[in-house]
């Protein structure tokens, strides 16, 4: 394992930041997810039409917004119109979406650790993954560890290679594959990040000898996060990363 990736201490990654707290993707879920105890912050970076990256999960506005449409069709101005709070709950009214570099720069100066998964809208991968690697390595310091960059999409990891081939990359899948291992290989992925509804009991057994770091998404649930962790799993993705670090401690 790259000596940058075995520091998932505490195992356990803000998944969207504090999100069974706080809007998902915001900037009040970040520092929510940290005053939790969070070193790991896993967001997902999309590409606004006028090419500025952006946290946010879904293609279109609707369910974290009170806009209308697809991401890949509204400027960053139009964007910063929005309300992607209130959804969630009226004391969250008026937050933003965060432009990426805002996340990068508390991330900074909080000293935390960022996983950056690349989520772009169809067709627009290389985009995508140009434009947010060149914005964080413009603002994360050299002599900090670096980001882990993951995508489910091969491309994606594929430009990020190029682009910054010491950061880490991790491979998501929301399905199995045979050829995972082909395709780690083919983008130089360190982490193999999976759905953990796909980790059976005998997957973890034959994955476990590999050695290969894994991560898992999403668990709440403290009891399976225990198993998981003590049957091969690096670190798991919580919605509430805090109530998992102190039920495993
Ligand atoms: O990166 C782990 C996880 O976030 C991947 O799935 O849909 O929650 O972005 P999703
Ligand atoms: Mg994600």
């Amino acid at each position: 394992m790259s000596r940058t990736l075995d520091l998932f201490v505490p195992p356990i990654i803000a998944h969207r930041g504090a999100r069974l707290r706080a809007p998902e993707n915001t900037m009040t879920a970040f520092h929510a997810a940290r005053e939790d105890g969070a070193v790991w912050i896993e967001t997902d970076v999309k590409l606004t039409q006028d090419g500025v990256p952006v946290l946010i999960h879904d293609e279109t506005l609707e369910r974290t917004t009170d806009g209308v449409g697809n991401i890949a069709d509204k400027t960053w101005a139009e964007l910063q119109t929005l309300d992607a709070g209130a959804w969630f709950g009226a004391e969250f009214a008026g937050m933003r979406i965060p432009a990426l570099t805002e996340f990068v720069a508390f991330a900074r100066d909080a000293g935390l650790r960022m996983n950056l998964e690349i989520k772009p809208c169809a067709g627009r991968a290389r985009a995508t993954t140009m434009v947010a690697l060149i914005e964080v390595a413009k603002i994360w310091p050299e002599s900090a560890p670096p980001p882990l960059i993951s995508s489910f999409d091969i491309e994606a990891l594929a430009v990020a290679a190029q682009l910054h081939p010491a950061w880490p990359r991790g491979l998501l899948l929301d399905e199995w594959r045979d050829d995972w291992v082909e395709i780690m290989g083919q983008v130089g992925a360190t982490t193999l990040n999976l759905d953990e509804e796909l980790l059976t009991a005998e997957r973890l057994e034959a994955l476990r000898p590999m050695q290969i770091p894994l991560l898992a998404y999403t668990v709440n649930d403290a009891d399976r996060a225990r198993f998981l962790l003590a049957n091969g799993v690096h670190a798991v993705f919580s919605d509430d990363a805090g109530a998992l670090i102190k039920a495993i401690r």
